[in-house]
Protein backbone atom coordinates (compact mmCIF):
# COMPACT_ATOMS: atom_id res chain seq x y z
CA UNK A 1 0.00 0.00 0.00
CA UNK A 2 1.17 3.20 -0.85
CA UNK A 3 -0.44 5.28 1.80
CA UNK A 4 -0.49 4.85 4.94
CA UNK A 5 -3.46 3.32 7.37
CA UNK A 6 -4.04 7.18 8.73
CA UNK A 7 -3.73 8.98 5.90
CA UNK A 8 -6.53 6.23 3.70
CA UNK A 9 -8.89 6.81 6.79
CA UNK A 10 -8.40 10.70 6.20
CA UNK A 11 -9.12 10.57 2.08
CA UNK A 12 -12.05 8.05 3.27
CA UNK A 13 -13.57 10.89 5.30
CA UNK A 14 -12.92 13.11 2.68
CA UNK A 15 -15.23 11.11 0.70
CA UNK A 16 -17.67 11.41 2.66
CA UNK A 17 -17.04 15.23 2.83
CA UNK A 18 -17.00 15.75 -0.84
CA UNK A 19 -20.37 13.69 -1.16
CA UNK A 20 -21.94 15.58 1.43
CA UNK A 21 -20.87 19.01 -0.23
CA UNK A 22 -22.32 17.25 -3.65
CA UNK A 23 -26.21 16.56 -1.44
CA UNK A 24 -25.66 20.33 -0.95
CA UNK A 25 -25.82 21.17 -4.03
CA UNK A 26 -28.83 19.14 -5.16
CA UNK A 27 -30.38 20.80 -1.60
CA UNK A 28 -30.02 24.34 -2.77
CA UNK A 29 -30.55 23.40 -6.65
CA UNK A 30 -34.00 21.98 -5.69
CA UNK A 31 -34.98 24.69 -3.56
CA UNK A 32 -33.74 27.34 -6.92
CA UNK A 33 -36.26 25.11 -9.01
CA UNK A 34 -39.15 25.23 -7.13
CA UNK A 35 -38.69 28.99 -6.60
CA UNK A 36 -38.53 29.25 -10.68
CA UNK A 37 -34.98 30.17 -10.69
CA UNK A 38 -33.61 27.66 -13.77
CA UNK A 39 -30.40 29.24 -14.36
CA UNK A 40 -29.34 28.93 -10.25
CA UNK A 41 -31.12 25.47 -10.11
CA UNK A 42 -29.14 24.54 -13.39
CA UNK A 43 -25.52 25.99 -11.43
CA UNK A 44 -26.14 24.05 -8.78
CA UNK A 45 -27.17 21.04 -9.83
CA UNK A 46 -23.87 21.13 -11.50
CA UNK A 47 -21.84 22.08 -8.45
CA UNK A 48 -23.70 18.84 -7.21
CA UNK A 49 -22.46 16.48 -10.48
CA UNK A 50 -18.98 18.21 -9.64
CA UNK A 51 -19.02 17.17 -5.97
CA UNK A 52 -19.58 14.02 -6.89
CA UNK A 53 -16.76 13.37 -9.28
CA UNK A 54 -14.43 14.72 -6.54
CA UNK A 55 -15.62 11.91 -4.59
CA UNK A 56 -15.27 9.68 -7.28
CA UNK A 57 -11.89 10.87 -7.50
CA UNK A 58 -10.46 10.20 -4.22
CA UNK A 59 -12.29 6.46 -3.83
CA UNK A 60 -9.96 5.99 -7.33
CA UNK A 61 -7.04 7.28 -5.85
CA UNK A 62 -7.41 5.24 -2.70
CA UNK A 63 -7.82 2.04 -4.54
CA UNK A 64 -4.83 3.11 -6.98
CA UNK A 65 -2.65 3.35 -4.06
CA UNK A 66 -3.86 -0.50 -2.86
CA UNK A 67 -6.19 1.30 0.15
CA UNK A 68 -9.39 0.79 1.09
CA UNK A 69 -12.59 3.05 0.18
CA UNK A 70 -14.82 2.83 2.80
CA UNK A 71 -17.92 5.20 2.28
CA UNK A 72 -18.88 6.55 5.71
CA UNK A 73 -22.19 8.06 6.94
CA UNK A 74 -22.97 11.15 4.83
CA UNK A 75 -24.89 14.11 7.46
CA UNK A 76 -28.21 15.14 5.83
CA UNK A 77 -28.07 18.77 4.10
CA UNK A 78 -29.55 21.95 4.87
CA UNK A 79 -32.57 21.91 2.92
CA UNK A 80 -34.38 25.12 4.62
CA UNK A 81 -33.30 28.78 2.75
CA UNK A 82 -34.63 31.71 3.73
CA UNK A 83 -33.68 34.05 0.60
CA UNK A 84 -31.93 33.68 -1.95
CA UNK A 85 -28.80 35.37 -0.52
CA UNK A 86 -29.01 32.58 2.16
CA UNK A 87 -28.56 29.73 -0.27
CA UNK A 88 -25.73 31.38 -1.67
CA UNK A 89 -24.41 32.20 1.08
CA UNK A 90 -24.22 28.37 2.46
CA UNK A 91 -22.72 27.52 -0.52
CA UNK A 92 -19.81 29.71 -0.11
CA UNK A 93 -19.57 28.43 3.32
CA UNK A 94 -19.66 24.99 2.20
CA UNK A 95 -16.76 25.62 -0.07
CA UNK A 96 -14.81 27.10 2.62
CA UNK A 97 -14.91 24.43 4.67
CA UNK A 98 -13.91 22.07 1.95
CA UNK A 99 -10.86 23.67 1.78
CA UNK A 100 -10.14 23.65 4.92
CA UNK A 101 -10.51 20.26 5.12
CA UNK A 102 -8.57 19.84 1.02
CA UNK A 103 -5.29 22.30 4.01
CA UNK A 104 -5.56 19.51 6.91
CA UNK A 105 -5.08 16.45 4.35
CA UNK A 106 -2.22 18.34 2.73
CA UNK A 107 -1.42 19.24 6.02
CA UNK A 108 -1.16 15.46 6.80
CA UNK A 109 0.21 14.47 3.46
CA UNK A 110 3.17 16.70 4.26
CA UNK A 111 4.11 15.23 7.57
CA UNK A 112 3.92 11.73 6.16
CA UNK A 113 6.47 12.82 3.63
CA UNK A 114 3.65 11.12 1.33
CA UNK A 115 4.66 12.53 -1.65
CA UNK A 116 1.97 10.42 -3.79
CA UNK A 117 -1.14 11.93 -1.71
CA UNK A 118 0.60 15.60 -1.61
CA UNK A 119 0.97 15.35 -5.57
CA UNK A 120 -2.64 13.89 -6.22
CA UNK A 121 -4.08 16.76 -3.70
CA UNK A 122 -2.45 19.41 -5.66
CA UNK A 123 -5.58 19.33 -8.03
CA UNK A 124 -7.82 19.69 -5.50
CA UNK A 125 -6.03 23.09 -3.84
CA UNK A 126 -6.47 24.25 -7.28
CA UNK A 127 -9.90 23.60 -7.66
CA UNK A 128 -10.82 24.62 -4.07
CA UNK A 129 -9.29 28.54 -5.45
CA UNK A 130 -11.92 28.04 -8.08
CA UNK A 131 -14.57 27.11 -6.67
CA UNK A 132 -14.26 29.69 -3.82
CA UNK A 133 -13.42 32.42 -6.41
CA UNK A 134 -17.11 31.35 -8.06
CA UNK A 135 -18.76 31.29 -4.72
CA UNK A 136 -17.76 34.56 -3.90
CA UNK A 137 -18.47 36.14 -7.06
CA UNK A 138 -21.57 34.77 -7.62
CA UNK A 139 -22.68 36.14 -4.05
CA UNK A 140 -21.62 39.43 -4.54
CA UNK A 141 -23.63 39.56 -7.91
CA UNK A 142 -26.84 38.52 -5.44
CA UNK A 143 -26.01 40.82 -3.18
CA UNK A 144 -26.10 43.65 -5.73
CA UNK A 145 -28.96 42.65 -7.49
CA UNK A 146 -31.33 42.03 -4.37
CA UNK A 147 -34.07 39.74 -3.91
CA UNK A 148 -36.95 42.25 -6.08
CA UNK A 149 -34.28 41.61 -8.95
CA UNK A 150 -32.80 38.15 -9.36
CA UNK A 151 -33.90 38.10 -13.22
CA UNK A 152 -30.73 40.04 -13.22
CA UNK A 153 -28.83 36.87 -11.62
CA UNK A 154 -30.59 34.81 -13.74
CA UNK A 155 -29.45 36.36 -16.56
CA UNK A 156 -25.57 36.64 -15.80
CA UNK A 157 -25.66 33.04 -15.06
CA UNK A 158 -27.05 32.17 -18.80
CA UNK A 159 -24.45 34.66 -20.37
CA UNK A 160 -21.34 33.45 -18.12
CA UNK A 161 -21.60 30.17 -17.69
CA UNK A 162 -18.77 28.98 -15.60
CA UNK A 163 -16.16 27.56 -18.11
CA UNK A 164 -14.76 25.04 -15.55
CA UNK A 165 -18.21 23.41 -15.82
CA UNK A 166 -18.40 23.79 -19.55
CA UNK A 167 -18.09 19.37 -19.71
CA UNK A 168 -20.46 18.63 -17.40
CA UNK A 169 -23.14 21.15 -19.20
CA UNK A 170 -22.14 19.59 -22.72
CA UNK A 171 -22.94 16.22 -21.23
CA UNK A 172 -26.33 17.86 -19.69
CA UNK A 173 -27.36 19.43 -22.54
CA UNK A 174 -26.88 15.92 -24.58
CA UNK A 175 -28.53 13.74 -22.00
CA UNK A 176 -31.95 16.67 -21.97
FE1 LIG B 1 -15.08 19.27 -3.92
FE2 LIG B 1 -16.24 22.13 -4.16
O1 LIG B 1 -15.15 20.95 -3.29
Amino acid sequence: MLISSPMNSALNEQVGFEFAASLQYVAIAAHFDSESLPELARYYYRQADEERAHAMRIVKFVVDAGGRAQIPAIAAPHSQFTTTEDAVQKALEGEMKVTQEINALVGQAVRENDHITQNFLQWFVAEQLEEVSSAETLLRIVQRAGEQDLLHVEEYLARHRHPHLSATTRDADADS
